[in-house]
């Protein structure tokens, strides 16, 4: 059985689709830890449901950890890192360590509406002012830079009757629930090869 652990800052919907799944019985991962950057609703739920749930922060504080401390934590316990609305930039140390270790989920279709600041409904109002007509969401693998990681997979969605970027909000959250447990499932299965910015399920 495969471990994994998912980085969270909210309301943790992605985080529920990603447990659902691992409870399935052919499920080949199960999550070992969530990692917030505060206590939120995400962490609730994984105390609810015995999962392990650790703080982080950048800088030493009570009852949080360090990502360094994070890298020893992790290491051999942990075969993939999920970013599931994790706010805050992954240090470069963290994201070497790891390398094609972290993957994220874009609301989005990367490398459309991406970058810094893109995050949440901060995507959905740009894509509603920029008048397109199919938005979707993306699982990419974390690099250096924000939303710039090889593409693992991404699903369309058709938003031309959507009145509000709320309304393309609960479009794309249906397909992000859809994705990412598929994507980790390939991911773990050594489903996935990647070759420089290209990556391809077998
Ligand atoms: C999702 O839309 C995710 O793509 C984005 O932030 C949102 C988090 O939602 N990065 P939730 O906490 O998984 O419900």
């Amino acid at each position: 059985m495969k471990k994994i652990a998912v980085f969270v800052s909210g309301r943790g919907s992605n985080l529920q689709a990603v447990y659902n799944v691992s409870k399935n019985p052919e499920s080949n991962y199960r999550i070992e830890y969530v990692v917030a950057d505060k206590e939120c609703l995400a962490i609730n739920f994984a105390k609810e449901n015995q999962i392990q749930t650790l703080l982080v922060s950048k800088e030493k504080k009570t009852n949080y950890v360090t990502f360094q401390n994070l890298i020893e934590i992790f290491s051999n316990k942990v075969d993939l890192i999920v970013l599931a609305g994790f706010l805050k930039k992954i240090p470069e140390e963290f994201v070497h360590k790891f390398k094609n270790k972290i993957i994220n989920i874009h609301p989005a279709l990367l490398p459309l509406f991406g970058g810094k600041g893109m995050y949440g409904m901060k995507v959905h109002s740009a894509v509603f002012e920029s008048g397109v007509k199919i938005s979707g969401a993306t699982v990419h693998f974390v690099n250096e830079e924000f939303d710039k990681g090889p593409i693992i997979c991404q699903k369309a969605v058709d938003i031309s009757n959507c009145n509000s970027s709320e309304e393309i909000a609960l479009k794309v959250l249906e397909i992000e629930h859809e994705i990412l447990p598929v994507a980790i499932k390939k991911i773990l299965e050594n489903e996935l090869v990647i070759e420089k910015n290209r990556t391809k399920f077998l």
